[in-house]
């Protein structure tokens, strides 16, 4: 039985480290050129080897980050239990950055860039912060997390999910209904959804015309939920005022693509959480434990639903 980790060299030295001190009777591999496929339980990747069928005893599948959508689940054998990345790096990275992002389109920073370009020294009208209603797509481990931090600021805070939640001080919508009413009523939006059939393409021209004129867009989920020439015609128009965009559809963004240059968008390069793997390696252990005892490890994914 053994766990094989399959991803860069760096994070599985400390995965290594913290597996031999806390599974020390569980075998533990970073290369598969070497490791006997059928002792394989465990697999830890990115993306999923194309030749996974040759790993016949595999249980879990974990993903060494939070999404699984890089997967193509319907290949992997139904028996095996697929596992996405709970950890607490994730999340404060994610904090951290949504934090920054909103900071940035509350204070009219693109704004201000625009017009440091053109040399011109001009206050904006400032909204202040209980006026700003800021709204988060998905209210899972990372939705529920930076509403959690953005409560500190005073923002008017909205969620969307799939199934109904209450979570104090944040008003909560869920389905299709749900998500026009919170447009509606929403100056920042964040884009915190995993990646399905229902969420491609969901951040396009209809969804930027039912928010209010001017309103800003933060995208951290994944790059094909955002139609990239609906977003530059809702930014050229003033429909949009400001985009944070950390992922794009294809990644790297191809040079010369619009989004570069677009005056009104700040671009990061997938970077706004990565698995830390100190803790990532702490939470795939204790995953283990609860898979020996028994239980279901926290983060299993629901085939049916696609996260
Ligand atoms: P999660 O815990 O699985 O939560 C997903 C949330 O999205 C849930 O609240 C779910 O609703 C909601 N949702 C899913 N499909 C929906 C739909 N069709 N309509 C409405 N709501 C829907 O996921 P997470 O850990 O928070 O991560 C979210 C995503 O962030 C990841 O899948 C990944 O794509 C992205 N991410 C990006 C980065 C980055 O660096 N840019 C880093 C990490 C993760 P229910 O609560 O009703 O199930
Ligand atoms: C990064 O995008 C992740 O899914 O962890």
């Amino acid at each position: 039985m053994t766990f094989l980790f399959h991803s860069d060299v760096h994070r599985g030295a400390i995965f290594r480290e913290a597996f031999a001190r806390n599974l020390p009777d569980l075998p533990f591999s970073m290369d598969p050129g070497t490791v006997d496929p059928e002792s394989v339980r465990y697999l830890i990747t990115w993306t999923v080897p194309e030749n996974l069928q040759r790993y016949s005893n595999l249980e879990v599948l974990f993903s060494i980050g939070a999404g699984v959508d890089q997967f193509r689940i319907a290949d992997v054998p139904a028996h095996v239990k697929v596992v996405r990345m709970v950890e607490e790096g994730i999340v404060r990275m994610m904090q951290e950055y949504v934090t920054l992002a909103v900071l940035s389109l509350h204070r009219d920073l693109p704004a201000y860039l625009d017009q440091q370009r053109a040399g011109l020294w001009q206050a904006l009208a400032p909204v202040q912060a209980p006026e700003r209603r800021v709204s988060v797509l998905g209210l899972g481990m990372l939705g529920q997390a930076v509403l959690k931090r953005l409560k500190s600021f005073g923002f008017q805070l909205s969620g969307w999910s799939r199934s109904p939640h209450a979570i104090e001080g944040v008003t909560c919508h869920a389905g299709s209904d749900g998500l026009t009413d919170m447009l509606s009523k929403t100056d920042i939006l964040i884009c915190l959804l995993p990646l399905t059939a229902e969420t491609r393409g969901l951040l396009d021209a209809d969804l930027f015309g039912r928010l209010p004129r001017g309103a800003g867009l933060v995208h951290t989920g994944r790059g094909p939920q955002l139609n990239h020439e609906d977003l530059i015609s809702a930014l050229d128009s003033g429909q949009l005022s400001g985009a944070v965009v950390d992922v794009t559809d294809p990644e790297p963004l191809p040079s010369g693509h619009a989004l570069w240059s677009h005056p009104r968008i700040l671009l990061t390069p997938h970077v706004a959480s990565v698995t830390q793997p100190h803790s990532a390696a702490k939470a795939v252990i204790d995953n283990i434990k609860r898979l020996r005892a028994g239980l279901d490890p926290t983060g299993l994914v629901d085939r049916h639903r696609g996260y």
